[in-house]
């Protein structure tokens, strides 16, 4: 299905693709989100832009809000939208529990697994790219937490190297938001996190929460918040009015390179999309030498 890896430029292909989806909130019988998001449609949407990428990514990772009232249907719902299209692509699911989850819901109803309130971590080894997987949920609560057992976890685990570094995937991001908001249910007591943080080998953070993509640094590692797949923030308002709208949903396509990793964002739309560029096109430049390409594409006609 992957188009055979050219190179072009600098930069051999990427080691590792991963599909970063956030904030799924299903509701049992699909009821619409908030009196007016239609989340199943649009998690539909969402997983048809995915397919529609032609490749066969190593993993897809939903961080966190998988459901929006933690109800066992609307795992079986989630399950049911998601899992065979990553059977069609044959990618792993990795799921992130998030604030709106139910921690013995999504246990028993996602993952088949006994159900508790313990914390839903875990560790993935994406053919040596290490994701682990954080819970930064508190129960019966909206903000976010690492309690001091999972941050001692976490520093073992980190404690030995994975071959191409690793990756963390959590619900609430280690950043601040202009969105007054997002501060009152932001990640509690950071540093802590901080500290487990230095002198490891992690590469980035894929976070979800704020429902809009935004990105940072958190103690020196590149930190990409995905947009949600149910509604996004209308952030072409002032900060204390930033409301909830049914457009722009996007997830992102996270590309591992030796020494970087991009996050390209990914909108979810029906645009009318021009049909210069094509396998065919490629091809053409491929038979060319570089130079010969450097004239066919990157020559300003008459210069
Ligand atoms: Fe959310
Ligand atoms: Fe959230």
């Amino acid at each position: 299905m992957d188009a055979a890896p050219v190179q072009f430029g600098q930069y051999p292909p990427a080691r590792r693709t991963i599909v970063h989806v956030s904030d799924t909130h299903l509701l049992a019988g699909n009821t619409p989100l908030g009196g007016r998001y239609d989340t199943a449609a649009n998690l539909r949407r969402t997983l048809e832009s995915v397919e529609g990428l032609g490749i066969r990514p190593d993993a897809i990772v939903f961080t966190g809000d998988l459901t929006d009232l933690g109800e066992p249907e609307a795992y079986v719902a989630l399950r049911g939208a998601v899992e065979p299209v990553a059977e069609r692509l044959g990618a792993p699911v990795i799921w992130v529990a998030g604030n709106h989850d139910e921690r013995s819901a999504l246990r028993r109803d996602l993952l088949d697994l006994e159900p508790s309130e313990g914390p839903v971590t875990g560790v993935w080894d994406l053919d040596g790219l290490r994701l682990v997987v954080l819970d930064t949920t508190v129960p019966g609560w909206h903000h976010g937490d690492l309690d001091d057992a999972q941050l001692a976890w976490l520093r073992g685990v980190l404690a030995t190297p994975a071959p191409l570094g690793t990756i963390l995937a959590m619900h609430h991001p280690p950043l601040p938001s202009h969105i007054p908001l997002f501060d009152i249910l932001e990640l509690r007591d950071q540093t802590r996190l901080a500290d487990v943080l230095t002198d490891t080998d992690v590469r980035a953070i894929l976070a979800g929460h704020l429902h809009y993509s935004t990105s940072g640094t958190f103690a020196g590692v590149p930190v990409s918040v995905a947009a949600a797949t149910c509604y996004t923030m209308d952030l072409a308002r002032p900060g204390f009015d930033v409301n909830g709208m049914d457009a722009g949903q996007s997830f992102h396509l996270v590309h591992v390179y030796d020494d970087t990793i991009t996050h390209a964002v990914v909108p979810v739309v029906d645009a009318q999309t021009a049909e210069y560029f094509s396998a065919e096109w490629v091809q053409r430049m491929a038979a060319l030498t570089a130079a010969e390409r450097l004239e066919a594409f990157s020559r300003k006609p008459g210069r």
